[in-house]
Protein backbone atom coordinates (compact mmCIF):
# COMPACT_ATOMS: atom_id res chain seq x y z
CA UNK A 1 0.00 0.00 0.00
CA UNK A 2 1.61 3.31 0.51
CA UNK A 3 2.85 5.22 3.53
CA UNK A 4 1.39 8.65 2.55
CA UNK A 5 0.23 9.94 5.89
CA UNK A 6 -1.73 12.76 4.17
CA UNK A 7 -3.13 10.13 2.08
CA UNK A 8 -3.82 7.82 4.41
CA UNK A 9 -5.27 10.16 6.65
CA UNK A 10 -7.59 11.21 3.66
CA UNK A 11 -8.62 7.73 2.68
CA UNK A 12 -9.69 7.17 6.48
CA UNK A 13 -12.19 10.68 6.46
CA UNK A 14 -13.41 9.29 3.39
CA UNK A 15 -14.18 6.26 4.80
CA UNK A 16 -15.98 7.61 7.83
CA UNK A 17 -17.99 9.84 5.94
CA UNK A 18 -19.34 7.34 3.18
CA UNK A 19 -19.59 4.49 5.23
CA UNK A 20 -18.49 1.81 2.51
CA UNK A 21 -18.39 -1.87 3.44
CA UNK A 22 -14.61 -2.44 2.40
CA UNK A 23 -12.25 -0.87 1.16
CA UNK A 24 -9.92 -1.85 -1.67
CA UNK A 25 -6.69 -0.53 -2.46
CA UNK A 26 -6.42 -0.91 -6.78
CA UNK A 27 -3.27 -2.20 -8.08
CA UNK A 28 -3.49 -1.51 -11.46
CA UNK A 29 -2.73 -4.65 -12.63
CA UNK A 30 -4.16 -7.13 -15.41
CA UNK A 31 -5.06 -9.76 -12.64
CA UNK A 32 -7.25 -6.96 -11.15
CA UNK A 33 -8.52 -5.48 -14.22
CA UNK A 34 -10.12 -9.11 -15.31
CA UNK A 35 -11.59 -9.68 -11.72
CA UNK A 36 -13.13 -6.22 -12.13
CA UNK A 37 -14.84 -7.03 -15.20
CA UNK A 38 -15.63 -10.49 -14.38
CA UNK A 39 -17.37 -8.52 -10.85
CA UNK A 40 -18.72 -6.06 -13.39
CA UNK A 41 -20.31 -8.79 -15.96
CA UNK A 42 -22.02 -10.84 -12.54
CA UNK A 43 -23.57 -7.62 -11.01
CA UNK A 44 -25.17 -6.91 -14.84
CA UNK A 45 -23.41 -3.77 -15.30
CA UNK A 46 -21.24 -5.39 -18.39
CA UNK A 47 -21.90 -7.26 -20.88
CA UNK A 48 -19.38 -9.74 -22.66
CA UNK A 49 -18.96 -9.52 -26.54
CA UNK A 50 -18.06 -11.96 -28.59
CA UNK A 51 -14.42 -13.38 -28.21
CA UNK A 52 -13.66 -14.13 -31.58
CA UNK A 53 -15.25 -10.53 -32.91
CA UNK A 54 -14.22 -8.27 -30.04
CA UNK A 55 -11.83 -9.73 -28.03
CA UNK A 56 -11.84 -8.72 -23.84
CA UNK A 57 -14.15 -6.56 -25.20
CA UNK A 58 -17.58 -5.28 -22.69
CA UNK A 59 -20.79 -3.64 -23.19
CA UNK A 60 -22.62 -1.62 -20.65
CA UNK A 61 -25.74 0.58 -20.77
CA UNK A 62 -25.83 3.43 -18.52
CA UNK A 63 -29.22 4.60 -16.78
CA UNK A 64 -30.88 7.02 -19.06
CA UNK A 65 -30.65 9.83 -17.04
CA UNK A 66 -26.91 9.45 -16.88
CA UNK A 67 -25.62 9.90 -20.27
CA UNK A 68 -23.36 12.75 -20.73
CA UNK A 69 -21.55 15.56 -18.75
CA UNK A 70 -24.13 17.70 -16.62
CA UNK A 71 -22.88 21.44 -17.50
CA UNK A 72 -25.70 22.65 -14.80
CA UNK A 73 -24.96 20.77 -12.14
CA UNK A 74 -20.67 21.35 -12.73
CA UNK A 75 -19.50 24.16 -10.00
CA UNK A 76 -16.26 25.88 -9.55
CA UNK A 77 -15.73 26.50 -5.88
CA UNK A 78 -13.36 28.97 -5.72
CA UNK A 79 -12.68 31.12 -2.78
CA UNK A 80 -14.22 34.52 -4.81
CA UNK A 81 -17.03 34.32 -6.57
CA UNK A 82 -15.17 36.20 -9.26
CA UNK A 83 -12.37 33.65 -9.49
CA UNK A 84 -14.67 31.48 -11.54
CA UNK A 85 -15.95 34.06 -13.29
CA UNK A 86 -19.51 34.33 -15.32
CA UNK A 87 -19.38 31.49 -17.35
CA UNK A 88 -18.96 29.01 -13.84
CA UNK A 89 -21.19 28.29 -11.65
CA UNK A 90 -20.18 28.72 -8.27
CA UNK A 91 -20.46 28.76 -4.36
CA UNK A 92 -18.30 29.55 -1.58
CA UNK A 93 -16.21 26.34 -0.56
CA UNK A 94 -17.58 26.05 2.66
CA UNK A 95 -21.18 26.81 1.59
CA UNK A 96 -20.67 23.57 -0.72
CA UNK A 97 -18.89 20.89 1.64
CA UNK A 98 -21.58 22.06 3.66
CA UNK A 99 -24.15 20.71 1.15
CA UNK A 100 -22.73 17.85 0.31
CA UNK A 101 -21.28 16.39 3.33
CA UNK A 102 -24.75 15.08 4.09
CA UNK A 103 -25.71 13.53 0.45
CA UNK A 104 -22.14 12.28 0.96
CA UNK A 105 -22.98 10.68 4.71
CA UNK A 106 -23.31 7.21 4.13
CA UNK A 107 -23.48 6.96 0.76
CA UNK A 108 -21.48 4.16 -0.01
CA UNK A 109 -23.09 1.89 2.37
CA UNK A 110 -23.41 -1.95 0.69
CA UNK A 111 -20.24 -0.89 -1.63
CA UNK A 112 -16.94 -1.22 -1.82
CA UNK A 113 -14.95 1.76 -1.75
CA UNK A 114 -12.34 1.32 -4.25
CA UNK A 115 -8.54 3.66 -3.94
CA UNK A 116 -7.46 4.33 -7.59
CA UNK A 117 -3.97 6.12 -7.81
CA UNK A 118 -3.36 8.06 -11.18
CA UNK A 119 -0.93 9.71 -13.02
CA UNK A 120 -2.15 12.22 -15.89
CA UNK A 121 0.92 12.42 -18.29
CA UNK A 122 3.54 9.33 -18.31
CA UNK A 123 4.61 7.86 -14.90
CA UNK A 124 8.54 9.94 -14.11
CA UNK A 125 7.74 12.70 -16.08
CA UNK A 126 8.49 16.12 -13.89
CA UNK A 127 5.03 17.66 -15.69
CA UNK A 128 2.61 14.53 -14.73
CA UNK A 129 0.37 15.29 -12.42
CA UNK A 130 -1.04 12.93 -9.91
CA UNK A 131 -4.46 12.32 -8.44
CA UNK A 132 -6.51 9.63 -6.26
CA UNK A 133 -9.85 8.92 -7.14
CA UNK A 134 -11.95 7.07 -4.57
CA UNK A 135 -14.99 5.39 -6.07
CA UNK A 136 -17.82 3.02 -5.46
CA UNK A 137 -18.06 1.81 -8.65
CA UNK A 138 -16.14 -0.98 -10.47
CA UNK A 139 -16.85 0.84 -14.05
CA UNK A 140 -14.87 3.71 -13.29
CA UNK A 141 -12.04 1.64 -12.04
CA UNK A 142 -11.91 -0.22 -14.93
CA UNK A 143 -12.18 2.51 -17.45
CA UNK A 144 -9.43 4.31 -14.95
CA UNK A 145 -7.39 1.24 -15.82
CA UNK A 146 -7.54 2.13 -19.43
CA UNK A 147 -7.48 6.39 -19.87
CA UNK A 148 -4.92 7.06 -17.08
CA UNK A 149 -1.38 5.05 -16.19
CA UNK A 150 -2.82 3.71 -12.53
CA UNK A 151 -2.60 1.31 -9.55
CA UNK A 152 0.76 0.75 -7.45
CA UNK A 153 3.18 2.23 -10.04
CA UNK A 154 1.75 5.42 -9.34
CA UNK A 155 1.82 5.20 -5.48
CA UNK A 156 5.19 4.08 -5.64
CA UNK A 157 5.88 7.11 -7.60
CA UNK A 158 4.51 9.30 -4.92
CA UNK A 159 6.48 7.71 -2.07
CA UNK A 160 5.64 9.19 1.54
CA UNK A 161 5.00 12.75 0.92
CA UNK A 162 4.24 13.99 -2.71
CA UNK A 163 1.69 16.19 -3.90
CA UNK A 164 -1.59 14.37 -5.45
CA UNK A 165 -5.15 15.87 -6.02
CA UNK A 166 -7.92 13.90 -4.00
CA UNK A 167 -10.54 12.84 -6.21
CA UNK A 168 -14.34 11.66 -4.02
CA UNK A 169 -16.40 9.96 -6.32
CA UNK A 170 -19.61 8.22 -5.51
CA UNK A 171 -22.45 6.83 -7.92
CA UNK A 172 -24.90 8.51 -4.75
CA UNK A 173 -26.51 5.07 -4.11
CA UNK A 174 -26.04 3.26 -0.96
CA UNK A 175 -27.54 -0.35 -0.47
CA UNK A 176 -29.90 -1.33 1.92
CA UNK A 177 -29.04 -4.54 3.75
CA UNK A 178 -29.81 -6.97 1.13
CA UNK A 179 -30.76 -4.59 -1.47
CA UNK A 180 -30.08 -6.26 -4.78
CA UNK A 181 -28.07 -3.31 -6.60
CA UNK A 182 -29.09 -2.03 -10.63
CA UNK A 183 -26.72 -2.47 -13.47
CA UNK A 184 -25.99 1.18 -13.25
CA UNK A 185 -26.52 2.79 -10.24
CA UNK A 186 -26.73 6.81 -10.20
CA UNK A 187 -28.71 9.41 -8.52
CA UNK A 188 -31.15 12.14 -9.58
CA UNK A 189 -29.03 14.93 -7.85
CA UNK A 190 -25.88 15.31 -9.06
CA UNK A 191 -23.02 17.69 -8.19
CA UNK A 192 -19.52 17.68 -10.05
CA UNK A 193 -17.44 20.08 -7.75
CA UNK A 194 -14.16 21.59 -7.61
CA UNK A 195 -12.28 23.20 -5.07
CA UNK A 196 -8.90 25.18 -7.57
CA UNK A 197 -7.68 26.53 -5.02
CA UNK A 198 -7.14 23.04 -2.73
CA UNK A 199 -7.01 21.23 -6.33
CA UNK A 200 -9.59 18.89 -5.01
CA UNK A 201 -12.52 17.37 -6.81
CA UNK A 202 -16.09 16.13 -5.27
CA UNK A 203 -18.12 14.34 -7.62
CA UNK A 204 -21.44 13.06 -7.05
CA UNK A 205 -24.81 11.19 -8.28
CA UNK A 206 -23.22 10.14 -12.13
CA UNK A 207 -21.00 7.46 -13.08
CA UNK A 208 -20.84 8.58 -17.31
CA UNK A 209 -17.38 10.29 -18.65
CA UNK A 210 -15.98 13.25 -17.72
CA UNK A 211 -18.67 13.58 -14.39
CA UNK A 212 -17.09 9.95 -13.53
CA UNK A 213 -13.27 9.37 -14.52
CA UNK A 214 -12.09 12.92 -12.50
CA UNK A 215 -8.71 12.23 -14.57
CA UNK A 216 -9.96 13.74 -17.34
CA UNK A 217 -12.55 16.52 -17.54
CA UNK A 218 -12.25 17.68 -13.83
CA UNK A 219 -8.32 17.34 -13.32
CA UNK A 220 -6.87 17.60 -16.52
CA UNK A 221 -8.59 20.32 -17.31
CA UNK A 222 -10.77 22.15 -14.91
CA UNK A 223 -7.81 21.70 -12.12
CA UNK A 224 -5.07 21.70 -14.63
CA UNK A 225 -6.05 24.81 -16.18
CA UNK A 226 -5.38 27.13 -12.68
CA UNK A 227 -2.33 25.06 -12.35
CA UNK A 228 -1.39 26.16 -15.72
CA UNK A 229 -2.39 29.70 -14.64
CA UNK A 230 -0.29 29.90 -11.21
CA UNK A 231 2.68 27.83 -13.01
CA UNK A 232 2.75 29.38 -16.60
CA UNK A 233 1.52 26.92 -18.73
CA UNK A 234 -1.65 25.78 -20.53
CA UNK A 235 -4.70 23.25 -19.78
CA UNK A 236 -6.45 22.84 -23.48
CA UNK A 237 -9.10 21.12 -25.13
CA UNK A 238 -7.13 20.43 -27.54
CA UNK A 239 -5.92 16.98 -29.86
CA UNK A 240 -2.10 16.60 -30.79
CA UNK A 241 -1.53 15.81 -34.26
CA UNK A 242 1.83 15.17 -36.07
CA UNK A 243 2.35 16.08 -40.13
CA UNK A 244 4.68 14.18 -42.41
CA UNK A 245 5.19 15.32 -45.63
CA UNK A 246 6.68 12.98 -47.96
CA UNK A 247 10.49 15.03 -47.58
CA UNK A 248 10.35 13.82 -43.80
CA UNK A 249 9.94 16.73 -41.91
CA UNK A 250 7.51 16.59 -39.23
CA UNK A 251 4.73 19.26 -38.00
CA UNK A 252 2.94 19.13 -35.08
CA UNK A 253 -0.30 20.86 -34.75
CA UNK A 254 -3.00 21.27 -32.07
CA UNK A 255 -6.44 22.28 -32.48
CA UNK A 256 -9.03 22.48 -30.33
CA UNK A 257 -12.80 21.87 -31.39
CA UNK A 258 -15.67 21.91 -29.55
CA UNK A 259 -17.51 17.72 -27.71
CA UNK A 260 -18.00 15.58 -30.47
CA UNK A 261 -17.13 18.05 -33.40
CA UNK A 262 -14.24 16.27 -35.06
CA UNK A 263 -11.44 15.77 -32.58
CA UNK A 264 -10.94 12.45 -32.44
CA UNK A 265 -11.41 12.32 -36.50
CA UNK A 266 -8.46 14.67 -36.97
CA UNK A 267 -6.27 13.36 -34.56
CA UNK A 268 -6.37 10.51 -36.38
CA UNK A 269 -6.53 11.62 -40.33
CA UNK A 270 -6.21 9.06 -42.83
CA UNK A 271 -4.40 11.59 -45.47
CA UNK A 272 -6.18 10.68 -49.34
CA UNK A 273 -4.87 8.58 -51.51
CA UNK A 274 -3.61 11.44 -53.75
CA UNK A 275 -1.03 12.40 -50.74
CA UNK A 276 1.19 9.61 -50.84
CA UNK A 277 4.26 9.67 -49.16
CA UNK A 278 2.80 12.04 -46.37
CA UNK A 279 2.00 10.40 -43.12
CA UNK A 280 -0.29 12.04 -39.99
CA UNK A 281 0.21 10.26 -36.56
CA UNK A 282 -1.81 10.39 -33.26
CA UNK A 283 -0.01 12.08 -29.90
CA UNK A 284 -3.99 13.08 -28.52
CA UNK A 285 -7.47 13.29 -29.38
CA UNK A 286 -8.71 15.57 -26.58
CA UNK A 287 -6.50 17.03 -23.87
CA UNK A 288 -3.19 18.90 -24.27
CA UNK A 289 -0.97 20.13 -21.76
CA UNK A 290 0.85 23.41 -23.88
CA UNK A 291 4.43 24.27 -22.20
CA UNK A 292 7.05 26.34 -22.62
CA UNK A 293 10.47 24.75 -23.85
CA UNK A 294 13.74 25.93 -22.88
CA UNK A 295 14.14 26.19 -26.81
CA UNK A 296 11.63 28.77 -26.83
CA UNK A 297 9.01 26.86 -28.38
CA UNK A 298 5.64 25.59 -27.06
CA UNK A 299 5.56 21.72 -26.01
CA UNK A 300 2.86 19.35 -25.98
CA UNK A 301 1.72 16.79 -23.91
CA UNK A 302 -1.20 14.59 -24.00
CA UNK A 303 -1.96 13.61 -20.02
CA UNK A 304 -4.55 11.01 -20.88
CA UNK A 305 -3.20 6.99 -21.80
CA UNK A 306 -6.84 6.33 -23.71
CA UNK A 307 -9.33 7.14 -25.95
CA UNK A 308 -13.28 7.58 -24.60
CA UNK A 309 -14.55 8.43 -27.96
CA UNK A 310 -17.85 9.38 -29.72
CA UNK A 311 -19.67 6.11 -31.29
CA UNK A 312 -21.88 7.10 -33.44
CA UNK A 313 -20.43 8.28 -36.89
CA UNK A 314 -16.78 6.06 -36.56
CA UNK A 315 -16.68 3.73 -39.06
CA UNK A 316 -13.70 1.68 -41.39
CA UNK A 317 -14.76 4.50 -43.96
CA UNK A 318 -15.06 7.88 -41.63
CA UNK A 319 -11.86 6.58 -39.08
CA UNK A 320 -10.35 3.30 -39.58
CA UNK A 321 -7.56 3.99 -36.77
CA UNK A 322 -10.25 4.62 -34.14
CA UNK A 323 -12.37 1.32 -35.59
CA UNK A 324 -8.80 -0.61 -35.01
CA UNK A 325 -8.21 0.94 -31.69
CA UNK A 326 -11.52 -0.46 -30.38
CA UNK A 327 -10.61 -3.63 -32.16
CA UNK A 328 -10.04 -5.36 -28.89
CA UNK A 329 -9.87 -4.36 -25.04
CA UNK A 330 -12.34 -2.11 -25.09
CA UNK A 331 -15.41 -1.03 -23.13
CA UNK A 332 -18.42 0.12 -25.15
CA UNK A 333 -21.11 2.47 -23.39
CA UNK A 334 -24.67 2.92 -24.82
CA UNK A 335 -24.01 1.46 -28.65
CA UNK A 336 -26.43 -1.41 -29.61
CA UNK A 337 -25.48 -5.23 -28.83
CA UNK A 338 -25.65 -7.24 -32.55
CA UNK A 339 -27.21 -10.92 -32.20
CA UNK A 340 -23.73 -12.61 -32.55
CA UNK A 341 -22.94 -10.47 -29.81
CA UNK A 342 -20.51 -7.52 -31.18
CA UNK A 343 -21.67 -3.85 -30.92
CA UNK A 344 -22.86 -2.02 -33.59
CA UNK A 345 -24.24 1.92 -34.08
CA UNK A 346 -25.58 4.25 -36.46
CA UNK A 347 -23.18 5.14 -38.84
CA UNK A 348 -20.81 1.80 -38.62
CA UNK A 349 -22.15 0.13 -41.72
CA UNK A 350 -23.86 1.48 -44.54
CA UNK A 351 -26.01 -1.74 -44.07
CA UNK A 352 -28.10 -1.66 -40.97
CA UNK A 353 -28.34 -5.00 -39.13
CA UNK A 354 -31.89 -6.80 -39.09
CA UNK A 355 -31.98 -6.67 -35.26
CA UNK A 356 -30.09 -5.61 -32.39
CA UNK A 357 -30.70 -4.78 -28.68
CA UNK A 358 -30.54 -1.19 -28.22
CA UNK A 359 -28.78 1.00 -25.84
CA UNK A 360 -31.67 0.83 -23.85
CA UNK A 361 -31.93 -3.36 -23.66
CA UNK A 362 -34.98 -2.98 -25.75
CA UNK A 363 -35.52 -4.80 -29.51
CA UNK A 364 -34.54 -2.56 -32.50
CA UNK A 365 -35.66 -3.23 -35.92
CA UNK A 366 -34.43 -0.81 -38.98
CA UNK A 367 -37.14 1.31 -39.24
CA UNK A 368 -38.38 1.75 -35.92
CA UNK A 369 -38.00 5.22 -35.08
CA UNK A 370 -35.35 4.95 -32.78
CA UNK A 371 -31.27 5.07 -32.77
CA UNK A 372 -29.81 1.98 -31.97
CA UNK A 373 -27.02 3.90 -29.87
CA UNK A 374 -27.26 6.84 -27.67
CA UNK A 375 -26.00 9.86 -29.72
CA UNK A 376 -23.03 10.24 -26.96
CA UNK A 377 -22.34 6.71 -26.83
CA UNK A 378 -18.89 5.90 -26.53
CA UNK A 379 -15.96 3.46 -26.97
CA UNK A 380 -13.00 3.39 -24.03
CA UNK A 381 -9.66 2.35 -25.56
CA UNK A 382 -6.10 2.00 -25.07
CA UNK A 383 -4.46 5.20 -27.11
CA UNK A 384 -1.39 2.44 -28.10
CA UNK A 385 -3.71 0.63 -30.24
CA UNK A 386 -4.48 3.03 -32.36
CA UNK A 387 -2.63 2.19 -35.42
CA UNK A 388 -1.16 6.08 -35.85
CA UNK A 389 -0.03 6.57 -32.59
CA UNK A 390 3.01 8.73 -32.57
CA UNK A 391 6.63 7.51 -31.22
CA UNK A 392 6.99 10.29 -29.14
CA UNK A 393 3.72 9.88 -27.65
CA UNK A 394 4.22 9.08 -24.36
CA UNK A 395 8.01 11.79 -23.86
CA UNK A 396 7.79 13.84 -20.83
CA UNK A 397 8.80 17.03 -22.88
CA UNK A 398 5.92 16.04 -25.64
CA UNK A 399 6.50 17.82 -29.04
CA UNK A 400 6.85 21.18 -30.32
CA UNK A 401 3.92 22.59 -31.89
CA UNK A 402 3.92 25.02 -35.11
CA UNK A 403 0.15 25.55 -35.28
CA UNK A 404 -2.89 25.96 -33.00
CA UNK A 405 -6.06 25.53 -34.86
CA UNK A 406 -9.86 26.68 -33.46
CA UNK A 407 -12.77 24.99 -35.57
CA UNK A 408 -16.49 25.41 -34.60
CA UNK A 409 -19.53 23.09 -35.59
CA UNK A 410 -21.03 26.27 -37.71
CA UNK A 411 -23.75 25.55 -40.72
CA UNK A 412 -23.47 29.21 -41.46
CA UNK A 413 -21.09 32.10 -41.50
CA UNK A 414 -17.72 30.29 -41.08
CA UNK A 415 -15.58 29.81 -44.26
CA UNK A 416 -13.49 26.28 -44.59
CA UNK A 417 -10.07 28.18 -43.52
CA UNK A 418 -8.68 30.86 -42.63
CA UNK A 419 -5.23 32.14 -40.50
CA UNK A 420 -4.63 34.68 -37.94
CA UNK A 421 -2.64 38.17 -38.73
CA UNK A 422 -0.53 37.20 -35.20
CA UNK A 423 -0.86 35.80 -31.96
CA UNK A 424 -3.11 38.09 -30.40
CA UNK A 425 -5.55 38.05 -33.19
CA UNK A 426 -5.44 34.19 -32.76
CA UNK A 427 -6.15 34.57 -29.37
CA UNK A 428 -9.41 36.65 -30.11
CA UNK A 429 -10.65 34.16 -33.07
CA UNK A 430 -10.12 31.48 -29.82
CA UNK A 431 -12.11 33.56 -27.63
CA UNK A 432 -14.84 34.19 -30.08
CA UNK A 433 -15.13 30.64 -31.02
CA UNK A 434 -18.74 29.65 -31.49
CA UNK A 435 -20.07 26.27 -32.03
CA UNK A 436 -23.28 24.52 -31.98
CA UNK A 437 -23.91 22.58 -28.76
CA UNK A 438 -23.92 18.30 -29.42
CA UNK A 439 -24.96 15.74 -27.26
CA UNK A 440 -21.64 15.12 -25.15
CA UNK A 441 -23.52 17.22 -22.55
CA UNK A 442 -26.84 16.98 -21.58
CA UNK A 443 -29.20 19.36 -22.97
CA UNK A 444 -30.85 20.98 -26.32
CA UNK A 445 -28.62 19.97 -29.45
CA UNK A 446 -28.17 22.34 -32.09
CA UNK A 447 -28.02 25.72 -30.87
CA UNK A 448 -25.09 28.17 -31.31
CA UNK A 449 -23.11 29.58 -28.40
CA UNK A 450 -19.91 30.96 -27.40
CA UNK A 451 -17.57 28.41 -26.60
CA UNK A 452 -14.24 30.13 -26.02
CA UNK A 453 -11.46 27.47 -27.17
CA UNK A 454 -13.66 25.04 -26.55
CA UNK A 455 -13.21 25.81 -23.05
CA UNK A 456 -16.55 26.72 -21.89
CA UNK A 457 -17.56 23.68 -19.98
CA UNK A 458 -14.06 23.50 -18.78
CA UNK A 459 -12.33 26.36 -17.68
CA UNK A 460 -11.56 26.26 -13.46
CA UNK A 461 -11.62 30.03 -13.61
CA UNK A 462 -12.69 33.36 -14.70
CA UNK A 463 -12.68 33.42 -18.58
CA UNK A 464 -11.05 36.92 -18.84
CA UNK A 465 -8.07 35.70 -16.53
CA UNK A 466 -8.29 33.10 -19.22
CA UNK A 467 -7.77 34.87 -22.17
CA UNK A 468 -5.44 37.39 -20.75
CA UNK A 469 -2.96 34.39 -19.62
CA UNK A 470 -3.41 33.39 -23.58
CA UNK A 471 -2.34 36.25 -23.82
CA UNK A 472 0.39 36.58 -21.19
CA UNK A 473 2.23 33.36 -23.43
CA UNK A 474 3.90 36.03 -25.74
CA UNK A 475 6.44 36.70 -23.09
CA UNK A 476 7.06 33.11 -22.38
CA UNK A 477 7.44 31.63 -25.78
CA UNK A 478 9.58 32.89 -28.65
CA UNK A 479 8.81 31.05 -31.34
CA UNK A 480 4.54 31.18 -31.12
CA UNK A 481 2.59 29.01 -32.79
CA UNK A 482 0.80 30.23 -36.35
CA UNK A 483 -3.04 30.24 -35.45
CA UNK A 484 -6.08 28.84 -37.74
CA UNK A 485 -9.94 28.99 -37.60
CA UNK A 486 -11.26 26.09 -39.86
CA UNK A 487 -14.87 24.78 -40.23
CA UNK A 488 -15.70 21.32 -41.49
CA UNK A 489 -19.58 21.94 -41.02
CA UNK A 490 -20.86 24.30 -43.01
CA UNK A 491 -23.95 23.64 -44.88
CA UNK A 492 -25.83 24.66 -48.16
CA UNK A 493 -29.70 26.18 -48.09
CA UNK A 494 -30.70 22.27 -48.23
CA UNK A 495 -28.75 21.23 -45.58
CA UNK A 496 -26.09 19.29 -47.57
CA UNK A 497 -22.48 19.84 -45.78
CA UNK A 498 -20.35 21.98 -48.29
CA UNK A 499 -17.08 20.32 -47.71
CA UNK A 500 -16.67 16.35 -47.77
CA UNK A 501 -14.53 16.24 -44.25
CA UNK A 502 -12.87 13.54 -42.96
CA UNK A 503 -9.90 12.56 -44.92
CA UNK A 504 -10.41 15.41 -47.54
CA UNK A 505 -9.25 17.81 -44.23
CA UNK A 506 -5.78 16.81 -45.37
CA UNK A 507 -5.98 19.45 -48.04
CA UNK A 508 -6.60 22.42 -45.49
CA UNK A 509 -3.62 20.68 -43.11
CA UNK A 510 -1.21 20.49 -45.70
CA UNK A 511 -1.92 24.19 -45.96
CA UNK A 512 -1.69 24.99 -42.46
CA UNK A 513 1.80 22.95 -42.00
CA UNK A 514 2.90 24.77 -45.57
CA UNK A 515 2.00 28.50 -43.64
CA UNK A 516 3.67 27.17 -40.85
CA UNK A 517 6.98 26.60 -43.05
CA UNK A 518 6.78 29.84 -44.49
CA UNK A 519 5.93 27.96 -48.18
CA UNK A 520 1.58 28.13 -48.41
CA UNK A 521 0.30 30.80 -50.05
CA UNK A 522 -2.28 33.09 -48.96
CA UNK A 523 -3.78 36.47 -48.99
CA UNK A 524 -5.02 38.70 -46.79
CA UNK A 525 -9.24 38.93 -45.81
CA UNK A 526 -11.25 40.79 -43.28
CA UNK A 527 -10.54 37.97 -41.09
CA UNK A 528 -6.83 36.97 -41.81
CA UNK A 529 -5.01 35.00 -44.20
CA UNK A 530 -6.62 32.73 -47.11
CA UNK A 531 -5.82 30.49 -49.34
CA UNK A 532 -7.05 30.61 -53.34
CA UNK A 533 -8.51 27.91 -55.11
CA UNK A 534 -5.00 27.64 -56.71
CA UNK A 535 -3.43 27.68 -53.26
CA UNK A 536 -4.51 24.32 -52.56
CA UNK A 537 -4.14 20.78 -53.55
CA UNK A 538 -6.99 19.03 -55.46
CA UNK A 539 -5.33 16.20 -56.87
CA UNK A 540 -8.08 13.01 -56.03
CA UNK A 541 -10.76 15.48 -55.50
CA UNK A 542 -11.10 17.69 -58.86
CA UNK A 543 -15.22 17.38 -58.77
CA UNK A 544 -14.71 20.64 -56.02
CA UNK A 545 -13.75 23.08 -58.07
CA UNK A 546 -13.80 27.10 -57.87
CA UNK A 547 -17.72 27.37 -57.55
CA UNK A 548 -17.52 24.82 -55.00
CA UNK A 549 -14.94 26.06 -52.95
CA UNK A 550 -16.14 29.70 -53.37
CA UNK A 551 -19.14 28.36 -51.27
CA UNK A 552 -17.38 27.01 -48.61
CA UNK A 553 -14.79 29.81 -48.11
CA UNK A 554 -17.58 32.37 -48.89
CA UNK A 555 -17.12 35.81 -45.93
CA UNK A 556 -20.61 37.59 -46.12
CA UNK A 557 -20.85 40.64 -44.47
CA UNK A 558 -24.73 40.13 -43.28
CA UNK A 559 -23.78 37.03 -41.53
CA UNK A 560 -20.65 38.64 -39.98
CA UNK A 561 -22.74 41.47 -38.25
CA UNK A 562 -25.00 38.62 -36.82
CA UNK A 563 -21.28 37.12 -35.91
CA UNK A 564 -19.95 39.94 -34.34
CA UNK A 565 -23.01 40.74 -32.50
CA UNK A 566 -23.30 37.97 -31.21
CA UNK A 567 -20.20 37.27 -29.67
CA UNK A 568 -20.53 40.51 -28.24
CA UNK A 569 -22.68 38.82 -25.10
CA UNK A 570 -19.61 37.29 -24.34
CA UNK A 571 -17.96 40.91 -23.99
CA UNK A 572 -20.58 41.97 -21.53
CA UNK A 573 -20.98 39.18 -19.36
CA UNK A 574 -16.71 39.21 -19.14
CA UNK A 575 -16.67 42.94 -19.71
CA UNK A 576 -14.71 43.39 -15.96
CA UNK A 577 -12.00 40.44 -16.80
CA UNK A 578 -11.96 41.04 -20.81
CA UNK A 579 -8.35 42.05 -21.80
CA UNK A 580 -8.87 44.94 -23.82
CA UNK A 581 -6.67 43.43 -26.66
CA UNK A 582 -10.29 41.23 -27.38
CA UNK A 583 -11.79 44.72 -27.56
CA UNK A 584 -9.60 46.08 -29.63
CA UNK A 585 -9.68 43.16 -31.97
CA UNK A 586 -13.03 43.22 -32.26
CA UNK A 587 -12.81 46.84 -33.31
CA UNK A 588 -10.31 46.15 -35.79
CA UNK A 589 -12.75 43.44 -37.48
CA UNK A 590 -15.38 45.45 -37.40
CA UNK A 591 -13.24 48.14 -38.91
CA UNK A 592 -11.80 45.80 -41.79
CA UNK A 593 -15.25 44.77 -42.67
P1 LIG B 1 -15.18 14.88 -27.44
O1 LIG B 1 -14.59 13.52 -27.24
O2 LIG B 1 -16.62 14.96 -27.06
O3 LIG B 1 -14.39 15.99 -26.85
O4 LIG B 1 -15.27 15.19 -28.98
P2 LIG B 1 -14.42 14.99 -30.29
O5 LIG B 1 -14.16 16.37 -30.81
O6 LIG B 1 -13.29 14.06 -30.13
O7 LIG B 1 -15.55 14.34 -31.15
P3 LIG B 1 -15.49 13.33 -32.36
O8 LIG B 1 -14.23 13.41 -33.14
O9 LIG B 1 -15.82 11.99 -31.85
O10 LIG B 1 -16.70 13.95 -33.19
C1 LIG B 1 -17.65 13.15 -33.71
C2 LIG B 1 -18.59 13.92 -34.59
O11 LIG B 1 -17.90 14.75 -35.51
C3 LIG B 1 -19.39 12.96 -35.44
O12 LIG B 1 -20.69 13.47 -35.55
C4 LIG B 1 -18.65 12.98 -36.78
O13 LIG B 1 -19.45 12.57 -37.82
C5 LIG B 1 -18.27 14.44 -36.85
N1 LIG B 1 -17.13 14.72 -37.73
C6 LIG B 1 -15.82 14.47 -37.50
N2 LIG B 1 -15.05 14.92 -38.53
C7 LIG B 1 -15.91 15.48 -39.42
C8 LIG B 1 -15.73 16.13 -40.69
O14 LIG B 1 -14.63 16.28 -41.19
N3 LIG B 1 -16.85 16.58 -41.29
C9 LIG B 1 -18.09 16.44 -40.76
N4 LIG B 1 -19.14 16.92 -41.41
N5 LIG B 1 -18.30 15.82 -39.58
C10 LIG B 1 -17.22 15.36 -38.92
C1 LIG C 1 -16.33 15.86 -23.93
O1 LIG C 1 -17.54 15.99 -23.65
O2 LIG C 1 -15.64 16.81 -24.37
C2 LIG C 1 -15.67 14.54 -23.80
C3 LIG C 1 -16.44 13.44 -23.20
O3 LIG C 1 -14.53 14.41 -24.18
S1 LIG C 1 -16.47 13.49 -21.45
O4 LIG C 1 -15.23 12.84 -20.98
O5 LIG C 1 -17.64 12.75 -20.99
O6 LIG C 1 -16.50 14.85 -21.01
MN1 LIG D 1 -13.64 16.34 -24.91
Amino acid sequence: MTRHDTLLQWIEEVKLLCQPDAVRWCDGSQAEYDEMCALLVANGTFIKLNEAKRPNSFLARSNPNDVARVEDRTFICSNRKVDAGPTNNWMAPADMKAMLRPLFSGCMKGRTMYVVPFCMGPLGSPFSVIGVEVTDSPYVVVSMKIMTRMGKPVLDQLGEGGEFVPCLHSVGKPLAPGEKDVPWPCSDTKYIVHFPEERAIWSYGSGYGGNALLGKKCLALRIASVKGRDEGWMAEHMLISGVESPDGRKTYVAAAFPSACGKTNFAMLVPPPAYEGWKVTTVGDDIAWLRPGSDGRLWATNPEAGYFGVAPGTSWTSNPNAMASCEKNTIFTNVALTDDGDVWWEGMTKELPAHLIDWRGEDWTPGCGRPSSHPNSRFTAPAHQCPTIDPDWEKPEGVPIDAIIFGGRRATTMPLVFQAFNWVHGVFLGANMGSETTAAAAGAVGTVRRDPMAMLPFCGYNMGDYFAHWLGMRRRVKDLPRVFHVNWFRKDADGKFLWPGFSENMRVLEWVVKRCRGEGRGHETQLGWMPRYSEMTWKGMEEFGPPEFDKVMQVDIKEFRQEILSAGELYIDLYDHMPKEMVFQRELLVGRF
